[in-house]
């Protein structure tokens, strides 16, 4: 009922709308439009009561709420269904707990603030409260479970692509699944997946976008090689747009890729935007540090390197580290 109150004002927006109105339109008790009203100014929206008048939307809160970015959203399964928590460990441990039981293909767990936010090979995420977008998409595609690292470059395609039209500034993938502007990370993908031999049950693409944080919070948690989109675009930037943005772009290749089973249809596309291809790179492989050029990116979406010794190899992950203008990122 919340949620029909606040699309009864959208609907209104500039305008005032009386209770009494609501309240015929709902079929609902006028004190009852008064409460929910009072929880929407709870969570945030800004709503003018007026005695005579009625109710007049404001501004709706920058926070993720479910409705935010529904509105947003013209998409057939991902975000169909949202979960929400105002903090949370890590949304993709919750995510893994829904996953666990029945859940819907598509759902998100969307958070304002990750306690223990995880990124990849066990290192920490730092999701500090309303400045960034932490969310994890759930899925369950029928395939094989070597065909899930497909679906992280996708997801970083998505993203990409979704920050290449929103912002002036260059984002870049670097292989297989970082999002980097002027060279440092922006965003990072961390991909977890319940499978059994020949079939995954689960997929968790857990995203974490670097929106809004200021330079002071990078120096004070010593991450010199990872910036925001405030930084790099001088302003702060929508996040209920971007997160749209996103899940919208992944529907679309990610319903192509369950349509063809392959990657081919977007690799053309990730390559051009590629921060790795035609770099030198150093590869921690098998335990061993190796030299090379990224010479391609296959259809498997392994990156192809040819080593220091004239080798060609290609990966499926480990750690790779590009060269660039702030060394090796
Ligand atoms: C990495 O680059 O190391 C991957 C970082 C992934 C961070 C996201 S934030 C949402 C989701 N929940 C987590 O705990 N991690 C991922």
């Amino acid at each position: 009922m919340k949620s029909i109150v606040l699309e009864e004002l959208r609907k209104n927006k500039n305008e005032y709308l009386s209770g009494e109105e609501l309240s015929k339109k709902l079929n609902v008790s006028r004190t009852s439009v008064w409460k929910h009203i009072n929880k929407l100014k709870k969570e945030g929206y800004t709503i003018d009561s007026s005695t005579n008048k009625g109710y007049m939307l404001i501004e709706a809160p920058s926070t993720l709420y479910p409705a935010e970015i529904k509105r947003l959203l013209d998409t057939k399964i991902i975000g169909k269904e949202i979960i929400f928590v105002e903090s949370v460990n890590s949304t993709n441990n919750y995510g893994k707990k829904i996953c666990e039981k029945d859940f819907i293909e598509g759902t998100l767990i969307i958070t304002e603030e990750q306690t223990m936010g995880r990124g990849r090979l066990g290192r920490q995420w730092a999701s500090p409260k309303g400045e960034g977008i932490w969310v994890s998409i759930l899925l369950k595609p029928n395939m094989k479970p070597e065909q899930a690292s497909q679906i992280t470059l996708l997801a970083a395609c998505a993203v990409a692509k979704s920050m290449r039209k929103m912002l002036e500034a260059d984002a870049l993938i670097k292989w297989p699944n970082d999002i980097v502007i002027s060279g440092k990370k922006v965003c990072g993908i961390l991909t977890e997946m319940g499978a059994e031999i020949d079939v995954i049950n689960y997929l968790i693409i857990g995203i974490g976008i670097n929106a809004n944080m200021d330079e002071k919070f990078f120096i004070d948690n010593d991450l010199k090689t990872a910036t925001s989109i405030k930084i790099e675009k001088g302003s702060a930037i929508d996040r209920k747009a971007l997160l749209a943005e996103v899940i919208s772009n992944f529907e679309v290749l990610y319903l192509n890729f369950l349509d063809s089973h392959s990657i081919e249809g977007l690799l053309g596309s990730y390559k051009e935007i590629s921060a790795t291809i035609g770099k030198e790179v150093r590869l921690i492989y098998n335990k061993c540090e190796l030299m090379g050029t990224a010479v391609d990116i296959n259809r498997l979406g392994q990156l192809v390197v040819k080593l220091t010794d004239g080798k060609t190899i290609s990966l499926n992950s480990g750690e790779v580290s590009v060269r660039g203008i702030y060394g090796y990122i």
